[in-house]
């Protein structure tokens, strides 16, 4: 490749990378969102429990957030799916849309499941819900979007790479704006 291509390429991967990862982005954001609704799937995922002395998963994993999550995972794959049989955005898709509803499961399961295994590893170093636990609060789900993702479709090793840095990248900068705006009481 000449050399001058290089920025274009890696703007190219960067952009598929995050394509690919909107369900996961969507997973991931989707329990903040219903932070106060859906009173009733509130219960926490790890019923309370305590593992030497220390909450299993803490109270901020509850099976609302896995329930939202999932189905704005689902709901993203639709549309891309939908985007697809439209022909928008046919240069951005690594992946083929016809198993939305797998790539939706998959992808939001796995971020929500990603998410969990973080929380279990914060409270065994003793690091309280809420508080930033770098780079692992910003890894947790697109690590475990991704790996349930390509259990079904493998993406090729360019694209799993850029999707975990552009994850990183992009989970930075959106929580340091909703920081400088007011929504976010933490920054990282
Ligand atoms: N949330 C939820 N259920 C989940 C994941 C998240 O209800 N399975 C909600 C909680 O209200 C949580 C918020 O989304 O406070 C933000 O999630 P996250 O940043 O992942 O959790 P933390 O509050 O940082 O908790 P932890 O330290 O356990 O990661
Ligand atoms: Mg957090």
């Amino acid at each position: 490749m000449a050399p001058g291509l290089m920025p274009e390429f890696l703007l190219g991967l960067a952009l598929k990378a995050i394509y690919l990862m909107l369900p996961a982005y969507a997973a991931n954001m989707a329990p903040v969102l219903f932070r106060k609704r859906l009173g009733f799937l509130a219960f926490p995922l790890d019923f309370g429990l305590e593992f030497m002395g220390k909450p299993l998963l803490g109270p901020h994993k509850t099976f609302r957030g896995l329930a939202a999550g999932v189905a704005f995972a689902v709901a993203v794959a639709f549309a891309q799916r939908i985007f697809e049989l439209s022909g928008l955005l046919e240069s951005l898709a690594v992946l083929e849309y016809s198993g939305w509803l797998y790539i939706g499961l998959l992808m939001g399961f796995g971020a929500i499941l990603g998410d969990s295994m973080k929380s279990f590893a914060k409270r065994r170093a003793g690091i309280s819900p809420g508080r930033p636990w770098m780079p692992f609060d910003q890894l947790d789900f697109a690590f475990g979007s991704l790996l349930f993702l390509i259990a079904y479709r493998w993406v090729g090793v360019p694209v799993f790479i850029a999707a975990l840095a552009s994850s990183l990248v992009l989970h930075v900068l959106v929580n340091h704006a909703a920081f400088y705006i007011g929504v976010r009481r933490e920054k990282w």
